[in-house]
Formats: structure tokens, sequence, C-alpha cells
């Protein structure tokens, strides 16, 4: 969704900004613009796009030079897609220019309020009242003004502020929206995603919610919205600039799927403790003492989170035998759920941003619950919220349709379950035999990615569905679910996902030969209930692609995957239909790594 990007500093700062908003284009975005100014210039010089970044580059005219501006990419919410409502948004006199993330809860109001006292409106955004708001301020300072505008704001914000008169600096705060800092020698960066600005520097600052700050070429300072200076020191982000391009890939998915054996190394990299069979979780800051006390474990999150919680909370049942669910943070957080001080609550987020992941967790702690963030980006909006967690350190996810963050975040998941198992009745030899196959998932995932030719192949089939049946049982479930909605979400074709169980009460009236069906056929204990759901299919001449440890005779194909621990096999098992599903889009034509309508964050309700 929206992304900012602003630099302050010596050099030309279009380029600059332009190859800012290109690195946020990943988060999906329809509209773009950039304002820009100098320490010598009178004014602000502005051009803004609907369309792609491309689009606003081409309207950005030759002399289009200065040393210090504000960028950003529009995802529309008040207002359509425009030129008019893209940001910034100026006052009358040019004067004050807003980038904005976040919804003004109250700008219906404020706009009235603003009409009623002559104040022209360009847009129909949210965003523009701040702009009028702080142009109207008669305060000395800038901070002042942005401080007094924001005093009448409901709502959520990260913001960037530039003005014609204070030009040597750039004015931003955060409530709810991240804002970080880039400190380079003698410049300065901000965003609203360290994605766009790692190619400069990796020395960030992130601002907490409620907090301001000034950012001059060689300074900076960080404030409360009430004023009080507040100390902020920079640290160091692992990801490198590289991590975000497309090694040689055509697209970030495919790059993606394939880093997944590397991805897992990573999340299990330090962790593992072999003398008591069990691992450590630094992150966690839970003694076995409080462990015992956990009598539930409740997992929330949205889209391919919520599905890796599924498969958690499976693992956390087997292994630790606590009863464990998940259920959509946006679900969750709307229906007044009875919170429980025994219960652990575990919010999970790639990004660490989804605003329902993150509602849930704020309403979760005004509760007093104790609540666990299993996030990948660190420093994070839900990694901040959370009273501890785990990071699943995937490296930088692009494609909005997640892959290696959802592999990551299930393997951190049996690492959790593990740990919880060990310090309850999970035996050593038990917790063993989940670290040896834990140990086994890189080389695994290797294997399973060198079919990719095969995988294709069918695809070329399935790209011919107009709709697909996924189903799977018990540990099975889970993948379904997440095989149907990555296939849904990247090549646009319908998929629905069963319980294989629930088969005969309704989905067996749709089986023909039009409507394939993908089965996860797991070597364990439900091996012949799952046989006998492919044979209900066959009966009734429905087509079969097995996902399973060995050949299924009933299936029209069968990818055969590489055992682990029964626990542990859904981790793998999704992973061939992740390629399915790039192989289906890309036989389509799609737009893999944007699909329509889909953003990769998504910071608005
Ligand atoms: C969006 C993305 C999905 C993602 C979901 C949750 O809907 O399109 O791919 O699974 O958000 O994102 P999160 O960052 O919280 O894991």
């Amino acid at each position: 969704m929206c992304g900012i990007v602003g630099y302050i500093g010596k050099r030309d700062v279009a380029p600059l900004l332009l190859e800012g908003l290109q690195r946020l284009e990943y988060r999906g975005y329809d509209s773009a613009g950039v304002v820009i100014t100098s320490p010598k210039a009178t004014g602000l010089k502005m051009v803004k796009a609907k369309g792609r970044v491309r689009d606003l580059e081409a309207r950005v005219p030759k002399r289009f030079t200065g040393t210090t501006g504000i960028a950003h990419t529009r995802w529309a919410t008040h207002g359509a897609p425009s030129d008019e409502n893209a940001h910034p948004h100026l006052d009358a006199d040019n004067k004050v220019a807003v980038v904005h993330n976040g919804i003004i809860d109250n700008a219906s109001e404020l706009r009235a309020k603003l009409i009623a006292d002559g104040v022209e409106f360009l847009s129909e955004t949210d965003t523009e009242v701040l702009t009028h708001l702080i142009a109207r301020s008669d305060a000395e300072k800038l901070e002042d003004r942005v401080r007094e505008a924001l005093r009448h704001i409901e709502g959520t914000y990260g913001i960037a502020v530039l003005h014609a008169d204070f030009n040597d600096r750039i004015v931003v705060a955060r409530n709810g929206s991240p804002v970080v800092l880039g400190i380079g020698e003698k410049e300065m960066f901000v965003a609203s995603d360290v994605a766009a600005l790692v190619s400069h520097t990796r020395q960030v600052v992130t601002l907490d919610d409620g907090e301001m700050a000034t950012i001059k070429a060689d300074d900076y300072r960080t404030y409360t919205t009430e004023g009080s200076r507040t100390t902020a020191s920079p640290t160091t982000v692992e990801w490198e600039a590289e991590s975000y391009d497309m090694g040689g890939h055509d697209t970030y998915m495919h790059k993606e799927i394939f880093e997944q054996a590397d991805a897992v190394d990573r999340v299990l990299r330090g962790r593992i403790d072999d003398r008591f069979s069990t691992v450590h979780l630094g992150g966690l800051n839970l003694d076995a003492h409080d462990a015992r006390k956990v009598r539930r474990v409740k997992i929330l999150g949205c889209g391919t989170s919520y599905h890796a919680g599924m498969i958690g909370a499976q693992m956390i049942e087997e292994l630790a035998r606590i009863p464990a669910d998940a259920e959509p943070a946006s679900e969750f957080r709307y229906r007044n759920a009875v919170v429980d001080p025994d219960t652990l609550y575990v919010a999970v987020s790639q990004s660490g941003e989804t605003y329902d992941v993150l509602a849930a967790v704020q309403e979760l702690k005004r509760k007093g619950a104790r609540v666990f963030g299993i996030v990948n980006v660190v420093g994070s909006a839900i990694a901040r919220e959370a009273d501890a967690g785990v990071y699943v350190h995937a490296g930088p996810e692009v494609c909005v349709v997640s892959t290696k963050c959802f592999t990551n975040t299930t393997v951190a998941f049996a690492l959790l379950a593990l740990h919880l198992g060990r310090i309850r009745d999970l035996s050593v030899s038990d917790g063993k035999r989940i670290i040896a196959g834990l140990r086994q998932l890189p080389a695994q995932i290797e294997q399973m990615l060198e079919r990719e030719d095969e995988i294709k192949k069918l695809a070329q089939e399935f790209a011919e569905a107009k709709s697909m049946l996924f189903i799977g049982r018990v540990r099975g479930y889970p993948v379904a679910r997440e095989a149907s909605l990555k296939l849904k979400e990247v090549s646009y074709i319908h998929a629905e996902a069963y319980p294989a169980s629930e088969l005969k009460h309704g989905p067996l009236a749709l089986i023909e030969p039009a409507l394939p069906t993908v089965a996860i056929v797991p070597d364990d204990d439900l091996l012949e209930k799952n046989r006998a759901a492919l044979e209900e299919i066959k009966a009734r001449s429905g087509k079969i692609l097995a996902v399973a440890h060995q050949e299924q005779e009933k299936a029209d194909h069968t990818i055969v995957v590489p055992k682990n621990e029964n626990e542990l096999d859904p981790i793998l098992m999704g992973i061939p239909l992740q390629l399915l599903a790039y192989h289906t889009a890309l036989a389509l034509g799609r737009d893999i790594d944007k699909p329509r309508n889909l953003a990769k964050s998504v910071t608005v309700e």
C-alpha cells in the first residue's frame, strides 16, 4: 500500500526519489508524485501522475532540479486514483507539501469546517485537510505548525512535510504507519519501508507511534508529538540492497520460491539446542515456569500468515499438547473475543504492518493479554507492539503473494512447538526426531525445486481450468487452503479448499471432468482415509493431482514429495503447489509479482 520516500542532502534529488519509489512499487499503488526544493529555491516544484512510477518519470520536466524532496506512491482510499488525488498535496499558496500513509478518520468533518472557512480543496483525499491545517497555523516553527495540525487529526498516519519557507528540513511524524529515517554522510533519507533506502544507507532510526522527527542534511532530531525530546539511536538493517534485486530470475515470486532452502537454513541457524533436544528462542522471554502455565494458544494472522498459523496450531497441539487454534485477525478484532489470561496469543505477520493484525494485538494488550509476534520485518509495528517474539529471517519478500515467508513462518512455529513441547511432555527422543527432521528441510526443499519442469508441464493443463478444488485432511487441510489461495491470488483461477473429510457433505456435487482436484495425501495415519476420498472423486470422473509421499494409483498425476516427520510434512507439501500456481499464472500471462487488486502490506482497514 502507500509508500513514502524523502531525501535531504547535496545530491540531485529527483532521480533518488524516483528510484526510492520504484523500490516501493512492490507494496501496491495506483498513482505517484514527487515534490522538491533546494536551499536556494523560493518555492516547491511538484509532479504527480496516475498510474505507475514510470508514468510519473515520463512527466518529470528536464529542469526539475533540487536537493530536498518527498515522494509518494498512493493506494486509493478517499477518492479514486487520479492525478489530483495523488500525493503530495499542496496548500493554496504552494508552500506546504504533505505526503501521508494511513487514514484520517475525521477527515470529512475537518474538510467541512475548512470549506466553511473558505478553503478550496483540490482533491478528494483525507490528506489534503492536513496540508491546509499546517498552512493555517501561524506558529513560528514548522515543527509546531505540524504538531498543531496533528492535534486535530484522528486516525493513523505516517507523514512527511516539506515547507517552502523552511527548506532546510523535512518534518515527519508517525502514528500507526511506519516512518524510518536513513542516516547517511551529510545526507538523510526518510521512508515508510527500508526497501526505499537500503541502497544508500543501512543505518536507520525507526520512529515509534506518537513520535516526530526533523531531518536536516547533517542532523536529525526526534521528539514526541507533545514536543519532548526522545533518544533514538540508529540500528543497522540486516538486509542488503541486493536482496531486493531480481537476481537473474524473471519474477520476484520465482526468486523467492527458489530462496526457500537458504531461508529455512536462516530461521534454524543458532536456535537448535542438541544437548536438551530443544531450541533457543532468544526473543521469547518466556521461562519454563510461565510456559507451563499456558493453557491455550490462539494464533492470529491474515491471508497466507493465517494459513501458516493454522499449520502452527496443529504443530503446537501435536508437539506440546496445548489446545491451539488460528483465526483471521480481521475477524477476531471485531468479535469482542473473550481474552483469557492463561492463553498465549501469537500474532503472525510477514510485514509486521498488517493493520488488522496490529489492531488485534493492540486490543489484546489493552485487555491485559500476553502477545507474541512471529514476524519477518525486524522493528516493524507488530514486532514492536508484541511483548516478545520470533523473527522468521526469510529476508525481504517483494512479490505480493507470500512464499518463502510462509515456509519460514511454519518452521518458526515448529520451533515454538518444539520449545513448548520440551518444557512439557515431549520426550527427548521425540525432540531429537523433530530436530533431525528440521535439519533435513533445506535439502528436501532443494530436491523438490528440482522438479520444476514436471510441475510446469502440469501447469499448462491447469491453466485451462475455470475452477479447482483443493482437499486435505487434518495436517493436509491448511496446506490445501494455502495452495488454493496462492493459485487464486496469482492466476485468478477460482479455487476452493475443503477438508477431504467434508467432501461427501457438499463439494462432491461439483465433481466432473472439468473440475480438477488437488489432493494433499501425506503418508501418515490418515493415508487410507485420503485414498478413499480419491476413489470417490475418481468414481465421478474427476481429474486428480495428488501431492503425496508415494505414487497414488487413483490420481492422474502424483507429485512425489520427500517424506519428513509426520508433524513437519505440511512445511514441505505446499512448496510444489507454489510452483504450480506460479507456472499456471505464467501460462495465463498474469502480472505475477503484482496481482490485480492486491497489495503486499495492507496497512488500512
Ligand atoms: C496481504 C497480502 C497477502 C498476505 C497478507 C498478510 O493480503 O496480499 O499475501 O498474506 O496481506 O500479510 P502479512 O504481512 O501480515 O503476513
